[in-house]
């Protein structure tokens, strides 16, 4: 078995949310195109629907009207979606909405407070569960923040860019180490008082942005699937078109061609402000790296599938400054390390990452997802390096990102 042919991927996660976000702060009618069909960019779109802010869904297009915000009368349900309920409370205080946030197991699990503390600041009133969900909001007049935010965070960093929108006078933020910018770009680019240089700086919204239509770039997260399988099945190739190709997302294939991978960037052009290209992948023997925080950022949600990677590649790969993984969908620290133990891997469990050595002979196991997505997915694709197939408690929570997985994997296998 080998990974060949030639893809092109529903839109990115982080941006269709952005997307959809962004045409509310609009007066008019916007179109999304290949907007992501993943379960939690459907949780954005239902509760901006509870807000007053309408939307049709045709396939993978978006028909969505800004402007008149209203209070939801039922508490929002953000399910599973950390980037819903962060940038929407951001969202709903620039906009003066009074809301209540819920979620389900996983996310009331996961901490608030990143985003409870910069908002009261700015002069939102906030009820928590000692900083965890339900959330409720009641936004004050808003005042612009000074903010030097201690995790990197662009979930938190765009709530405070979203809430400074409505605030009086300016917010700056100084990020520590980079993160995800597609709120600075886009929003840049659709005209809002938002600049970005060394720090951000964002101004009060005076007038409602112009009506855009926008094509979301592939997701490189759910391309690092199969590029991931491509690098690590020999005689594979793969060619992944209109992948966004921002540089804080792509660290993934930075990190591959790092570890030796083969990896080619082609057709690179821009699109919405954001880049975009076609990246082709193909197998080579692989070695071990290094991993340190300035490094996760950009590859926060791809590190379970370089876990993966690192167990075929030559020498030691050691993940470190990446504790925030411990409070993603799920503590995927520990997930990593006991789905990989289960397996046959050498992997040693740090507090803030892992280390991991080469394991030529893994077996196929009960993998233990946690209903994480990524989880999910990266020991799918763990499975293919198996004599038989890992067998995965919860298939469903791939619907999360990427209900189209299974279908695309198929496909790539021939
Ligand atoms: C996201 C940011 C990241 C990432 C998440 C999506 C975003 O979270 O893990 O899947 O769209 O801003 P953090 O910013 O909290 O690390």
């Amino acid at each position: 078995m080998k990974i060949s042919g030639n893809i092109n991927l529903p839109g990115d996660k982080s941006i269709s949310h952005r997307a959809l976000m962004f045409a509310s702060l609009t007066d008019g009618e916007c179109i999304i195109n290949n907007i992501s069909t993943g379960e939690d960019v459907e949780t954005t779109r239902k509760c901006l629907g509870q807000c007053g802010i309408l939307s049709q869904k045709f396939g993978n297009k978006v028909q969505i009207t800004g402007g008149a915000f209203s209070t939801p009368e039922l508490p929002l349900d953000c399910g599973n979606s950390g980037t819903s309920i962060r940038l929407l409370a951001g969202l709903l205080s620039g906009k003066g909405i009074t809301a209540e946030f819920i979620g389900d197991t996983s996310l009331s699990k996961r901490p608030m407070n990143r985003i409870i503390e910069p908002l009261n600041e700015m002069g939102v009133e906030i009820g928590s569960n000692n900083g965890y969900l339900p959330l409720t909001i009641k936004p004050n007049m808003l005042k612009g923040l000074s903010f030097s935010p201690s995790i990197a965070s662009a979930q938190v960093k765009s709530c405070i860019m979203l809430a400074g929108l409505g605030g009086e006078g300016e917010t700056i933020i100084n990020e520590k180490i980079k993160t995800r910018d597609h709120s600075e770009i886009i929003l840049e680019e659709l005209g809002a008082p938002v600049s970005s240089n060394s720090a951000i700086r964002i101004k009060n919204l005076e007038k409602p942005l112009q009506p855009f239509n926008m094509t979301v770039p592939g997701d490189p997260s759910s391309a690092a699937f199969f590029a991931a399988a491509a690098a690590i099945i020999p005689n594979s190739s793969i060619t992944i078109t209109n992948v966004l190709a921002n540089p804080t997302r792509v660290g993934f294939f930075d990190i591959l061609e790092k570890m030796g991978g083969g990896v080619e960037w082609k057709n690179i052009h821009k699109e919405c402000g954001e880049l975009v290209g076609d990246v082709h992948v193909y197998f080579a023997p692989l070695n071990g790296i290094d991993i340190t925080v300035e490094m996760v950022p950009s590859v926060i949600d791809e590190l379970p599938i370089i876990a993966i990677l690192a167990t075929q590649a030559d020498g030691p790969t050691s993940v470190s400054g990446a504790e925030e993984l411990r409070v993603k969908e799920c503590d995927r620290i520990k997930a990593v390390c006991e789905n990989l133990l289960a397996m046959g891997g050498k992997i040693i469990e740090r507090k803030d990452g892992f280390i991991i050595d080469q394991s030529n002979r893994l077996h196929d196991t009960n993998i233990i997802t946690y209903g994480d997505h990524r989880i999910a997915m990266s020991f799918t694709i763990a499975g293919l390096l198996t004599e038989g197939r890992n067998k995965l408690d919860d298939e469903a929570c791939i619907n999360i990102s990427f209900p189209e997985f299974h279908k695309v994997l198929t496909e790539v296998m021939g």
